[in-house]
């Protein structure tokens, strides 16, 4: 398949045309080739290279930033996904968006399934669901919710924490914001796994298990054989951050089961992974 990937030079995206490579014509896409603000470079590209499947990826992922500059949040993270579709539309490429679980509002103490209603209480949540939304209205889409993303490309709240740790310094995580941790290079093998069964929808995708920011850092901190103590545990009031974080964010791969689709392996597995990777021991 022809498969266009947006923000192929951030996290997810990396990894995401890493994986389709082996089996897919892959055209990665990136900010200085079409920039998703604007709909005439977005269109362009897209009507040239008219892929059959285009990964969007590309968004901005920082909270904090979406809740100081909602105008710039709408316009990247609403508007570009807006601006994707039309262009999917027109040459009739199917879309799989990247959201997140943001768009929950954190009150639920059981795990949070495709069903459940949203209820978001950030800038940055909202904008993410009215941009699911926009990918909805196409025929043929993929809604792909994840969760705190970590792995090689791009220093992540993992690589940081090593980095720092391994400098002597002490590092603060939130140790009440439960959530799930997504393995980029996991989920997107997964991404292209659903995408390549045919099979459309909503699905939400991390790695198993539940964790808090805390708990994945300094593991690890512990699995690369550092000091974990220096990770320290703060509460979200202690962090003081200007956009509302869930205290529990967990969710349920549901989709995904009933889709007969194999579970990423469990966090703390692929983490090791990545530490090891990290070390340069494997
Ligand atoms: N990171 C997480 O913990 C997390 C959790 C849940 C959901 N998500 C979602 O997962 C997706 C991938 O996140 P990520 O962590 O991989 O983010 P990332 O590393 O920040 O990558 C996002 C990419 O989007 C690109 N981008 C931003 N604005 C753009 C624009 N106007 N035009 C074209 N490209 C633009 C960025 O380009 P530049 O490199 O030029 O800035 C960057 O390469 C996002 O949709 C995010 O909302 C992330």
């Amino acid at each position: 398949m022809k498969v266009a990937v947006t923000g192929a030079n951030g996290l997810l995206g990396q990894a995401v045309v890493e994986a389709a490579r082996g089996a897919h014509q892959v055209y990665p896409l990136t900010r200085a080739g079409a920039d998703i603000t604007q709909f005439s470079q977005v269109h362009g590209v897209l009507t040239k290279l008219r892929p059959e499947v285009i990964i969007h990826t590309a968004a901005i992922r920082d909270l904090d930033l979406c809740e100081t500059d909602p105008a710039r949040a709408f316009l990247v993270n609403f508007h570009g996904t807006r601006h994707v579709v039309e262009a999917a539309r027109e040459i009739g490429a199917q879309v799989a968006h990247i959201s997140t679980d943001a768009v929950f509002d954190g009150k639920k103490s059981s795990p949070y399934s495709e069903s459940d209603p949203t209820n978001p209480p950030t800038v940055y949540g909202r904008v993410k669901l009215r941009a699911e939304r926009s990918v909805q209205t196409l025929p043929r889409y993929w809604t792909f919710r994840i969760s705190i993303l970590f792995g090689p490309g791009k220093v992540n709240l993992v690589e940081d924490a090593l980095r720092k740790v391994g400098a002597g310094q002490d590092v603060l995580a939130p140790a009440d914001q439960t959530a799930n941790a997504t393995y980029a290079p996991d989920a997107a093998q997964k991404i292209i796994e659903v995408i390549e069964s045919g099979r459309h929808g909503l699905y939400h995708l991390s790695n198993q298990g539940a964790c808090s920011r805390w708990e994945l850092v300094r593991r690890g901190v512990e699995l690369a054989g550092l000091d974990a103590a220096r990770v320290k545990a703060v509460s979200l009031a202690e962090m003081g951050r200007p956009a509302a974080r869930l205290h529990y964010a967990v969710m349920e791969m549901k989709a995904l089961a009933s889709a007969g689709i194999a579970l990423p392996r469990p966090w703390p597995e692929a983490l090791a992974e990545y530490v090891e990777k990290l070390m340069g021991r494997k």
